[in-house]
This record gives C-alpha cells, structure tokens and sequence, in this order.
C-alpha cells in the first residue's frame, strides 16, 4: 500500500532504513537560470511533499540547496550528497563531508554516496573514513553511484559495521543498461535502493521522436505529460527518480507523477521501447564490469 503524506506526496520506504522518502526526489546538477529561481524551484517541490533532495560536492549547487532548505524542518527532510572520486583518502573524505555540511548549512547529511568508484584508492580506506561520519553522527547512511555489481561487492565488503543502503544510477525508460549489467536486479535482491538518475535522459527522451510520441500518447490516457509517464514508469519499476528542473513549470509537472498509476499493458509498451530506441548510456562506457 502506497503512503502518501501530508502533503500528498507519495512516499515509499527508503530501502531497509525505515525513513520515508518522496518517491520523487529532486536533482539538483547542471542547474540553469537565475539562483534565486533554482531555490524557488527546489522550494515549490518541498512545498509539495518532496523531501529527498539529491546534490554533489562536484555541482557547486550544495549552496543553493543549503538556502533553498532553511526554513523547512531538518527532521522532514532527506538530503543526499556525494563525494567525489579525487578526495577518496580517509582525510579527504572527511574534509569534503565537512565541506559539504558547511554549504548545506546542516549538521548531518542523511546519504553520503561516493560519486564514481576509484580503483587507485583503496576502497577499505575510503570506506573507514565514511564509517568514522557514521560514528560522528555527521552521516546517517551510506550510498555509491556508478558501481557496477563487482565494485559494489567490494563496497560491501569494506565495511564493517554499516551496510550500502543504495546506489545511484542512470536510469530511465530508454536507457536501462543497469538491467543488462545485472547491477539493477543485484541492488533488489540485497535491498539496496536504487536512485534513479538523468530520468529524463538529461532531457534527451524529449528529442527522440518515437520515444516522445509513446510517451505522450500513453499519457494522454491519464491526462499527464510525457515527463510524468517517463517518471512514473521508474516509479513503478522500484526506483527513485531524481529529475532535474531548472524550470518551474518543469517541476511542477514532476511532482505531479506519482500521483498515478500507469497499468500492466502500458508499462508493456513502455519496457519495449528501450529495445527499439534505446539511449546510449554516458555512465555504462565508464562503469567497469
Ligand atoms: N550520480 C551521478 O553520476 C549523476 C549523473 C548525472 C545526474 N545525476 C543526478 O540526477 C539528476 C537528474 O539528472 P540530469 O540532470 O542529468 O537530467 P534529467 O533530470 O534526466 O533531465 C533534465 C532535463 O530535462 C528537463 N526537464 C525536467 N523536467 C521536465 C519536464 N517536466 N518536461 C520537460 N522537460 C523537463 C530539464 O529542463 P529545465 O532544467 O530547463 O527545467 C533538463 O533539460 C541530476 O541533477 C543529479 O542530481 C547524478
């Protein structure tokens, strides 16, 4: 049985953790525009039941969600950063966390995931500094991004006391490579959560003809878009999408796809269009195997 919250936001269990999240996160690289019009955005999706909130030390944007947030009750609220790759030594993993915890103006981050994997610093090592987050109290979960399904066994076994609560990964109706590499059904079975990004094929699926007249056409049924079709279908599938939006419009539309369910023989048609049209992957040319 979905849940849905105050707000109306569907909200669904964040793997094996017992927090509630939006089952539509908000993305938060490459913003565009005015900054002030990017917190006016984030803040419209807050005000309408998102609470999972997706940034990067890498996208400069971890300010931006640091002012978009102040105001809103911490507890509410699931923010999740990442580390980027260069800074995987124990000290550095420890600066950049405190870093980013300065930007987000919070005293702990709920996820801290590690960007890509990097095989030239020992993963134990990075590893134990993200322990050591957990046990300051300055880190609730731990998360990867770009692992493949060997790099995230390693993952797992670096840790000693903590477990990988999820993974992020590109993921949407015409690029589904994780399903190929096994790396999706591997987070399912060890539960995981899979965090879905560019959802919208970073705007790509809005270019390509065929997939966009699918999209549209099914939606036309429920009377949603062609964006809302695309997030509902990786709703459906068990993931979280994290769409970015620099517009507001744009947003609105977003955090209204949950609020439907697209049935069996739909999401059918949808499963076949990857095998017709499907979009390359950027991730799955660095992923390892
Ligand atoms: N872990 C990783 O390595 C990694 C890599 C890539 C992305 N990510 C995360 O995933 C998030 C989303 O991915 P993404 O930024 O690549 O792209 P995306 O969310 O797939 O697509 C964003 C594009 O779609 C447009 N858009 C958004 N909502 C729309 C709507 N309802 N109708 C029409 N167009 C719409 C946006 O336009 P406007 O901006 O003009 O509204 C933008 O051009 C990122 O922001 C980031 O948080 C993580």
């Amino acid at each position: 049985m979905p849940f849905i919250n105050m707000k109306g936001m569907q909200t669904a269990e964040f793997d094996g953790t017992g927090v509630k999240v939006s089952v539509i996160g908000v993305g938060t690289w490459s913003l565009e525009g005015p900054r002030s019009e990017n917190i006016r955005s984030i803040r419209y999706a807050l005000d309408h039941g998102v609470n999972f909130i997706d940034t990067a030390e890498m996208y400069g944007t971890e300010d931006i969600v640091g002012e978009a947030i102040k105001g809103y009750r911490r507890e509410d609220l699931f923010i999740a950063t990442k580390v980027w790759p260069t800074h995987f030594s124990y000290h550095d993993v420890i600066k950049s966390c405190n870093d980013s915890l300065k930007k987000l103006g919070t005293d702990y981050i709920d996820l801290y995931q590690l960007h890509w994997p990097n095989s030239s610093i020992s993963i134990k090592e990075t590893m134990s500094a993200m322990e050591k987050l957990v046990d300051e109290g300055l880190i609730r979960y731990i998360g990867v991004s770009n692992f493949s399904v060997d790099e995230t066994k390693d993952a797992m076994k670096a840790l000693a006391k903590n477990r990988i609560v999820s993974n992020q990964l590109e993921y949407n109706v015409a690029t589904r490579e994780i399903e190929d590499e096994g790396i999706y059904d591997f987070c399912r079975k060890n539960g995981m959560a899979i965090i879905a990004y560019s959802p919208l094929s970073h705007g790509k699926i809005f270019g390509n003809a065929m997939i966009y007249n699918a999209l549209e056409e099914i939606g036309r049924k429920y009377g949603k878009k062609p964006a809302q079709v695309a997030l509902n279908w990786i709703i459906r599938k068990g993931a979280f999408p994290i769409p970015k939006a620099s517009n507001l419009d744009h947003m609105a539309e977003n955090v209204e796809s949950a609020d439907f369910n697209l049935s069996d023989d739909d999401m059918k048609i949808l499963d076949s269009l990857y095998r017709k049209h499907p979009i390359r992957s950027i991730a799955s040319r660095y992923r390892t195997h």
